[in-house]
């Protein structure tokens, strides 16, 4: 997959793009680019936002900016699908991520300031994507997140094939949150590791760790107490 990253702050991407899972991926013929609206902005002096119409606090993205990028990186006629971070789009969880790794080729778009003009949204994002109902400075942790998310199903990218595969909210997990794990040593100021995972018994352990999985999901139903 072929994941390209606009953002103001590109700089602020090095320590996620030195990751191991992310390094992994890059190996197995993944790639992650990074690219700054300021470089190709057909503004002067690198400016790439105004006041809003109409009035009001902080600065918004211009589209003439956006779309300037867009055309540079995409000049030979490629087609990503173009996904916004903004804190009102569809909330992301393992199933938009699945769907997003199975495509050949994603753009995310980070916001600065109080957002992108709306043209932006309208004409250039095929989605809109929150990491929650919150708002951040910016759609760069919020686009880290994504990248993650998705990066670390690729093949490879965990060099241990099953860790995404049976991991929380999988399918493979039917949704539910991923059984506890321990390890040595096996008693710690007296807690004590579950007798059943030293016990060498495969199936007593796989029908175990079933059991915490759907104690959990229901305890994620249920909500905080
Ligand atoms: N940009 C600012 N806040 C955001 C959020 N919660 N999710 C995605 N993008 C954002």
């Amino acid at each position: 997959m072929k994941l390209d990253i606009f953002s103001l702050f590109p700089e602020a991407f090095d320590w996620f793009r030195s990751q191991r899972s992310v390094q992994n991926a890059i190996a197995e013929g993944n790639e992650l680019r990074l690219f700054n609206y300021r470089d190709t902005t057909p503004l002067g002096a690198g400016q790439v936002d105004d006041a809003p119409y109409g009035g009001g606090a902080g600065m918004v993205l211009r589209v003439d900016v956006v779309d300037a990028a867009l055309q540079a990186v995409y000049a030979n006629g490629e087609r990503p699908r173009v996904v916004l971070l903004s804190p009102t789009g569809r909330l992301l969880d393992d199933e938009l991520a699945d769907e997003l790794t199975q495509e050949p080729h994603v753009a995310l778009l980070c916001g600065r300031y109080e957002g992108f003009d709306e043209r932006v949204h309208e004409h250039f994002a095929d989605d809109e994507v929150s990491i929650g109902r919150y708002v951040l400075a910016g759609g760069e942790l919020p686009a880290m997140v994504l990248a993650d998310v998705v990066m670390r199903k690729l093949p490879g990218a965990l060099g241990h094939e099953r860790s995404a595969v049976e991991e929380s909210f999988s399918q493979v997990l039917e949704g539910a949150p991923e059984y506890p794990h321990y390890t040595r040593p096996p008693v710690y100021r007296g807690w004590d590791v579950p007798d059943v995972l030293l016990s060498g018994d495969h199936e007593r352990v796989r029908l175990w760790r079933a059991e915490q999985s759907r104690a959990r999901a229901e305890q994620l139903e249920k909500g905080p107490e």
